[in-house]
């Protein structure tokens, strides 16, 4: 069989992906709350971001002002437009509906804020696909409760996704629960920690009970948002966010392989719980073993039994290598190796196209439901001409490799694939380090890290090139 010539399945969902925090900026405006995100500085590479107690005078936040999308969606919706956008994945910030997280009754204003948003989108003929939770959360209900160490946020985010679903209930069916839930693996990163779960770690304690914990209460939220989603609106597709990043062994020593397969089950339980409503034995076991005594209820359980997805997003950038180290416990902070087959990016992230073809059939196999790729793609540095040009054929080649292994997981090895929402297709500040110079969009916003720059939106060659992918329903990737 030959992927030559062949599209994608027809009504394929072709788009773009960003998050509220990222790109919005507005960041007191609509009586926005502060949110995790605003108290994040910026960082590099090699600095992380620094976490500061509110807003400190004299600091620069990036997501303050973002790329102005707040002020500037309907040229940027037009844009996607043009490119043939069948689709467009966003999030709701959290602070904008419910300022401070506790509140019985959400702001008109930022609820006001999304239905123009989305009517936009849905008057260009392009779908919103909507996260929950992407990354930040209202600052308040770290302060106040510890974030998701706290039972008390099940309520809280399940009110969040009440006031959502009604509101939204004829503009928005793909909905995720929670972005890349399982990135907290990366649990002594508090950066990771303080984006999915709301953590600000206290010494001495036990970070990684305190993921389990925190991840527990999250995926029950997931699991009752996903019953509730469906009472108010039966078509509703609800699936779970999750990071995929394959993890190898770095040889074929029998030790590598059952250690790539136990960091494999640690990265991947969250999306057991998610698909199959339970939790794997051998991590009851680790539960046990290290005598983590987790607040999980009986009936936690049934609402994770009851709640599972109807479909996996997921994002795929990298995959990981590890090698044995001797214990049978994943550690992410310290057990990557570097993998000699693959290249990597500016970032030191992993380019690895077969490994997303991988990761399908692995998704596959394992919970057979439709997937839906919502992120991929390469943070580069990207230079505009002095006639304004951005030559990023290095992106197109990503892509293009990229899609290749997409096309031949959907028709030679019949994966379900929902979409393709390639991540920041307009420039963003980037999560991990804050920076505007890690650019992945198809447009390019003229703002600089410290956050000058006049904003101004130009299309780089790579849009002009996705434009055409999706008028040909990808027949042309070979
Ligand atoms: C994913 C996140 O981790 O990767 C996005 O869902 C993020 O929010 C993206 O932006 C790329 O990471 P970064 O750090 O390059 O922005």
């Amino acid at each position: 069989m030959t992927i030559k010539g062949r599209a994608f399945p027809e009504g394929f969902l072709w788009g773009g992906a960003v998050a509220a925090h990222q790109l919005e900026g507005g960041y007191k405006e609509g009586g926005k709350g502060l949110s995790t995100a605003d108290i994040m500085t910026l960082g590099t590479n090699e600095r992380p971001r620094e976490i500061t107690d509110g807003v400190v005078a004299g600091k620069y936040y990036p997501n303050h002002q973002a790329i102005d999308f707040y002020h500037r969606y309907p040229e940027d919706i037009e844009l996607f437009a043009e490119m043939g956008f069948k689709c467009f994945r966003t999030s709701i910030a959290w602070t904008r509906i419910f300022p401070n997280g506790d509140e019985s009754e959400p702001n008109e204003a930022g609820l006001q804020f999304y239905d123009d948003l989305f009517d936009e989108c849905l008057k260009n003929g392009i779908q919103p696909v909507v996260t929950l939770a992407h990354f930040e959360m209202p600052y308040h209900l770290v302060k106040q409760y510890g974030g998701w160490r706290n039972r008390k946020l099940i309520q809280f985010y399940l009110n969040f996704a009440k006031v959502c679903f009604e509101r939204y209930r004829d503009k928005v069916t793909y909905w995720m629960t929670f972005n890349e839930i399982n990135n907290q693996t990366n649990f002594e990163s508090d950066g990771a920690m303080l984006t999915d779960s709301g953590i600000i770690h206290q010494p001495g304690e036990n970070r990684e009970r305190w993921m389990y914990q925190a991840a527990h209460y999250e995926l029950v939220a997931s699991a009752a948002a996903v019953q509730l989603g469906h009472q108010i609106n039966p078509d509703f597709q609800i699936g779970c966010m999750i990071a995929m990043c394959p993890i190898y062994p770095l040889t074929a020593a029998p030790a590598d392989v059952l250690f790539a397969q136990r960091a494999m089950q640690t990265r991947f339980y969250f999306a057991d719980v998610h698909c199959n409503g339970t939790y794997p034995q051998w991590l009851r076991n680790r539960f046990e073993s290290e005598h983590f005594n987790l607040d999980i209820t009986a009936e936690d359980l049934k609402i994770l039994q009851a709640g599972t997805v109807d479909y996996i997003g997921f994002s795929y950038y990298m995959s990981f290598t590890v090698k044995d180290t001797g214990k049978l416990a994943y550690n992410e902070e310290h057990d990557l190796v570097k993998n000699p087959y693959v290249k990597a990016s500016d970032w030191g992230w992993q380019v690895d196209p077969v490994g997303l073809r991988y990761a399908m059939n692995w998704f596959t196999d394992r919970y057979h439901l439709p997937l839906f790729i919502v992120e991929n793609g390469l943070g580069a540095i990207d230079k505009k001409t002095a006639d304004n040009q951005i030559h990023d054929d290095y992106r197109i080649d990503y892509l293009t490799d990229h899609l290749r292994q997409i096309k031949l997981a959907v028709l030679e090895d019949g994966v379900d694939l929902i979409g393709y929402t390639p991540w920041g297709c307009i420039d963003l500040v980037a999560a991990s380090t804050g920076q505007m110079s890690k650019r992945y969009g198809f447009i390019y916003v003229d703002e600089n890290d410290d956050g000058s720059g006049s904003l101004k939106r130009y299309k780089k060659d790579s849009f002009t090139w996705f434009q055409h992918v999706i008028a040909t329903n990808g027949a042309e990737i070979e």
